[in-house]
C-alpha cells in the first residue's frame, strides 16, 4: 500500500525540473529521494493536481525555490582540494602575473564561483598572500578574491570563517600558524581564519545560471570547480562560456578535474583541467 503522503515520482519529476532549471543541479537518485521526503513533510498527502498548484506557487515564489534548491545542493569542500592546483597557482601563474604586474597596476583579481564554505577562496587567498609577502613590500599590490554561491548558507558559514581542527588539517603547518587563529577556552579546538585575510575575501550570492555576471573587470583567475558536475551537458557548456568572457586577458580558468571540461576554442590548455586566455598585449 502506498503511504497516504507518499509523493507521486511525476510530482518529484515536476519540482525536479524546476530546480534544474533555476539551478543547473541535476538531481541524482539520491536527491531525488530527499526531494521526495520534503515534500512530503511540506506537502502532506500531495496529490496530482496539489502538485501542479504547489508547482504554480514555486514559480510565483522565488525564495521557496530558492530554499528547495538550497537543499539540493552538495557543498562538499576542503582547504587546499585538488592541490596541483594551488601548486600551478604558485608556480605557473604568479610568476606570469608578477611578469605583467606594472601593465595590470599590480592587482590580483581572483573568483571562486561555488565556493561553498570558503575552504576553496580562502586557500587561494592564502596561497596569493604568501606568494605576495615573499615578494616583498616594495609594491603596492592588492590582492581581491570574490566568492560566490547559491546557497545562502554555506554563505553565512563561509564569512564567519570558523574551521574545526579536522577541516584544517590539509593547511600547510606554516600557512596555518600565519592565517588562521586558534581558539582559546570555549573554542579551543576552533581555528579563525584571521580578520586581515578575511578581509582579502569578499563573499556575494550569485547564481552561475544567471544569464549574465556583474562582473565590472576581468578576473585574472577564476576557479569553478566541482560545481559544473551536477548539471547538464548544455548547461555546463553555457557556464563555461559565461566563465571565460570574465576571464581577465591572460587570465586562468581552472575547473574541478571531474567537471569533464575538455576547453573551448579560445582557451589554451595548460592541462586537462586548467585554461588560459590569451594575454592581451
Ligand atoms: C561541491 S561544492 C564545490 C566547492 C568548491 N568549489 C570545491 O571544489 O571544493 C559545489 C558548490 O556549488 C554551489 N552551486 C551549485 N549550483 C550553483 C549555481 N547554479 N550557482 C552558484 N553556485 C552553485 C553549491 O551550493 C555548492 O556550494
Amino acid at each position: 500500500m502506498v503511504p497516504e503522503n507518499a509523493i507521486h515520482d511525476e510530482c518529484v519529476d515536476r519540482v525536479a525540473a524546476l530546480i534544474q532549471a533555476a539551478s543547473g543541479i541535476r538531481l541524482s537518485l539520491a536527491k531525488r529521494r530527499r526531494l521526495a521526503d520534503l515534500l512530503a513533510v511540506r506537502l502532506p498527502g500531495l496529490g496530482r493536481r496539489g502538485c501542479v498548484a504547489y508547482c504554480d506557487y514555486l514559480r510565483n515564489r522565488a525564495d521557496e525555490l530558492d530554499r528547495l534548491v538550497a537543499q539540493m545542493t552538495t557543498n562538499v569542500t576542503c582547504f587546499m582540494r585538488e592541490e596541483d592546483h594551488f601548486e600551478c597557482l604558485r608556480e605557473v601563474v604568479w610568476p606570469d602575473l608578477r611578469r605583467r604586474a606594472a601593465r595590470r597596476g599590480y592587482r590580483i583579481r581572483a573568483w571562486s564561483a561555488g565556493c561553498s564554505t570558503g575552504e576553496e577562496p580562502y586557500s587561494m587567498a592564502m596561497i596569493l598572500a604568501d606568494c605576495l609577502e615573499r615578494e616583498g613590500g616594495g609594491e603596492p599590490w592588492t590582492l581581491e578574491v570574490l566568492a560566490t554561491d547559491l546557497n545562502p548558507d554555506v554563505l553565512r558559514a563561509a564569512r564567519e570563517g570558523i574551521f574545526t581542527e579536522e577541516r584544517v588539517r590539509r593547511v600547510p603547518p606554516d600557512l596555518l600558524r600565519r592565517f588562521f587563529q586558534r581558539g582559546t577556552g570555549a573554542r579551543t579546538g576552533l581555528y579563525r581564519v584571521t580578520e586581515q585575510l578575511r578581509q582579502v575575501v569578499t563573499f556575494a550570492r550569485l547564481n552561475l545560471m544567471a544569464d549574465r555576471y556583474p562582473a565590472r573587470e576581468g578576473f585574472d583567475i577564476i576557479f569553478c570547480r566541482n560545481v559544473a558536475i551536477y548539471f547538464g551537458a548544455q548547461d555546463r557548456l553555457a557556464l563555461w562560456k559565461r566563465l571565460a568572457a570574465c576571464l581577465a586577458g591572460g587570465g586562468y580558468l581552472f575547473s574541478g578535474h571531474t567537471d569533464g571540461f575538455m576547453g573551448l576554442p579560445w582557451l589554451r590548455r595548460l592541462s586537462p583541467t586548467v585554461y588560459r586566455l590569451a594575454d592581451e598585449a
